[in-house]
C-alpha cells in the first residue's frame, strides 16, 4: 500500500525561514500549502507552487475564515499532518531599532499580536478537524521576547509530535 502524502500549511513562506521549510519539506515528499500577503511570485520553482500559494494578510483577522475554507478545499482527504505558524513580524525603528511601548501605537500592537499570536489560534482552531484527523502537529516560531512577553500561545493547542521531514 502506498503511504498517503502528508501536507502542511506554512505561513510566512515567501522568504525566510519559511521559504528554506518550504525546500526541505518539499524534498522529503511533503505538499505545502503557502501563506503570505504577496501573491505567487512567477520567480518561484517550486513544483505546483502556483496551486498552492494562498494570498491572505494574516493581520486581518477577518481573512481567516477564507483561508482555513481555502486550505479545506485543498486537501484530497480532509487530513491536514501540521500546521507550521511562522509568519512573524517585528517592526523596526531607524537603521533597525527595536521600537518600544512608547515609541509606537495601539494600530502597530495589534497588528504584531494578530500576525504573531491571534491569528495562529485562530487558524489552528479553524483547523483543528483537519489536524486531529490526520493526527497532526502544530509548530510555533517566535522570537524570544514574544515568547517571554505573552502567556504562552502554543499551550492550549494541540501538539501531540512534531512534523518529522523523514
Ligand atoms: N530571523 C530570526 O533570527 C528569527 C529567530 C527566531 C525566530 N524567528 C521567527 O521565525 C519566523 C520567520 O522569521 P524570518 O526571519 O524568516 O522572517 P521574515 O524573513 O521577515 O519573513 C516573514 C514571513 O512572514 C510573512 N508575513 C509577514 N507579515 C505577514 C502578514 N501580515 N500576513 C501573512 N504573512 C506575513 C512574510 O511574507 P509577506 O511579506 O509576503 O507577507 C514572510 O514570508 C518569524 O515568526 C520570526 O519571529 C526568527
Amino acid at each position: 500500500m502506498t503511504e498517503e502524502r502528508r501536507y502542511m500549511l506554512l505561513t510566512g513562506a515567501s522568504r525566510g525561514i519559511g521559504h528554506a521549510t518550504v525546500k526541505l519539506f518539499q524534498s522529503k515528499g511533503w505538499r505545502i500549502l503557502t501563506v503570505s500577503r504577496q501573491a505567487f511570485s512567477e520567480e518561484c520553482a517550486w513544483p505546483s507552487a502556483r496551486e498552492s500559494h494562498i494570498q491572505a494578510d494574516l493581520a486581518d483577522l477577518s481573512q481567516i475564515d477564507r483561508l482555513a475554507a481555502t486550505v479545506r478545499e485543498r486537501l484530497p482527504n480532509g487530513r491536514l499532518h501540521a500546521l507550521v505558524n511562522n509568519a512573524g513580524i517585528s517592526p523596526k525603528g531607524p537603521e533597525k531599532s527595536r521600537l518600544g511601548v512608547m515609541g509606537t501605537d495601539a494600530d502597530v500592537w495589534t497588528q504584531v499580536l494578530n500576525v504573531n499570536v491571534v491569528s495562529t489560534a485562530l487558524i489552528a482552531r479553524a483547523l483543528m478537524p483537519e489536524l486531529e484527523a490526520a493526527k497532526g502537529s502544530i509548530v510555533m516560531s517566535l522570537r524570544l521576547p514574544e515568547r517571554a512577553c505573552t502567556p504562552s500561545p502554543v499551550s492550549p493547542m494541540r501538539h501531540p509530535r512534531r512534523p518529522s521531514a523523514r
